[in-house]
């Protein structure tokens, strides 16, 4: 990254590291239902404390409002101790003069995690105070939180002017990965974009339609690009709200772009949003009344699934249908296969795609799952990520 200090360009023998990471994994009554993330955090981690540093450790959990005892990093703590095979010590709090006590007694080696950094009010308002509390903790700053470049929090981005700072090792190649992917990648590149709203994804979507050579349209998205194009789309999920996004997205194509736009010539619909509902396949896409589309029929998850095998780098974020309701999950799951069989650079955009390639089993067969849906959606976008200008 232009004008990023990475970990080589700082001595941390002997010095105390603050790193903010995102440990935002998955919770479910407490458990970590997949510990990406954590695991993810580790290199970084492991090299500091490899050089002789001590870390104090920062990341957010959820969205709370003030403290919520449920989303306290205890269990994240027990997870990435394990991971890392040393102690992890919990701090009493976020700030304070105990946290800034707990964090002057670290020995190099050891790690001190304070409680989830949303619970201060100051956090996600970028609050001066807070940065500067925080900056009181160490004597350099790592950003390593890719998940949460995307925030203009204190601690992805106040901090950082507070402190010598610079770039974790999982933000680096995060941001490589997909830089590289936009700017230079293996040809063909086709792009694989599912999920239920054109509006969440409109903008991914028009630099795609420049850059990429193909894009494959699936999920809910379709059914306004269906409905813009003169289709009947029934009771399938479709904002009136999506209805300009997709004609502008059509006009963008009709007036002539780099890639070719791609949606399904056959669907899978229920009556309803349930394992349970009547099913039938459409040879089609014009959707009857009564019925909603919930899922990519057999001749399009074919067809994209042979582009992806055929591809020289795959991007795919946004599952192609109901994944989670098991009638529905055939499309995404031949997509996922497809994928996976490339021989092409395959990169997962992170959110329910990754859900999705894990639940297949497939997530060893890719070579990079994003770890920040968000972030990565705004990276291709081209918008600045305010966790990574900061580090410049
Ligand atoms: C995520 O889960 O996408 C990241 O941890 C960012 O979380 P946020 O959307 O709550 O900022």
């Amino acid at each position: 990254m232009d004008g990023v200090r990475g970990l080589d360009d700082l001595d941390f023998q002997g010095k105390r590291v603050l790193v903010r990471s995102d440990l935002n994994a998955p919770l479910n009554y407490g458990g970590i239902t997949d510990d990406t993330r954590i695991r993810e955090a580790l290199p970084t981690l492991r090299r500091l404390l490899g050089d002789g540093a001590s870390v104090v450790l920062i990341t957010h959990v959820g969205r709370p409002h003030g403290v919520e005892p449920q989303l306290s990093v205890w269990p994240i703590a027990q997870r990435l101790a394990k991971l890392l095979g040393s102690t992890v010590i919990v701090a009493s709090g976020t700030s304070g003069p105990a946290v800034k006590a707990e964090a002057e007694r670290l020995l190099p080696g050891q790690v001190l995690l304070l409680e989830n950094i949303r619970y201060e009010p100051g956090e996600t308002v970028n609050d001066p105070e807070l940065a500067s509390f925080l900056a009181s903790l160490g004597d350099f700053y790592v950003n390593d939180a890719f998940g949460a470049a995307h925030r203009a929090h204190a601690s992805t981005a106040g901090v950082a002017a507070l402190l010598p700072s610079a770039a974790g090792l999982l933000l680096e190649k995060e941001v490589a990965t997909i830089e590289a992917m936009l700017d230079n990648p293996m040809r063909p590149l086709v792009a694989i974009v599912g999920g239920s709203k054109v509006s969440d994804k409109i903008a991914v979507l028009e630099r795609f339609l420049d850059v990429a050579d193909r894009v494959l349209i699936g999920g809910a998205m379709v059914f306004p690009l269906l409905k813009a194009s003169g289709h009947s789309v029934g009771g399938s999920l479709c904002a009136d709200a999506d209805a300009d996004h997709a004609t502008a997205a059509l006009a963008k194509v009709a007036a002539g772009c780099h890639a070719t736009l791609e949606l399904p010539v056959d669907l899978v619909l229920g009556r309803e949003f349930s394992a349970e509902t009547e099913v039938q396949q459409l040879d089609g896409v014009d959707v009857p009344d009564g019925w909603m589309g919930l899922d990519i029929g057999p001749v399009t998850a074919a067809t994209y699934a042979q582009a992806a095998r055929d591809a020289g780098t795959v991007f795919w974020n946004g599952p192609m249908g109901a994944f989670e309701l098991d009638p529905f999950a055939a499309g995404t799951r031949t997509v996922a296969e497809g994928v996976a069989e490339s021989a092409g650079m395959t990169v997962i955009g992170g959110g329910d795609s990754a859900a999705a390639i894990a639940q297949f089993g497939l997530s060893d067969e890719v070579d990079w799952i994003s770890t920040g849906g968000g972030a990565a959606m705004e990276l291709i976008e081209g918008r600045k990520l305010p966790g990574v200008e900061a580090l410049r």
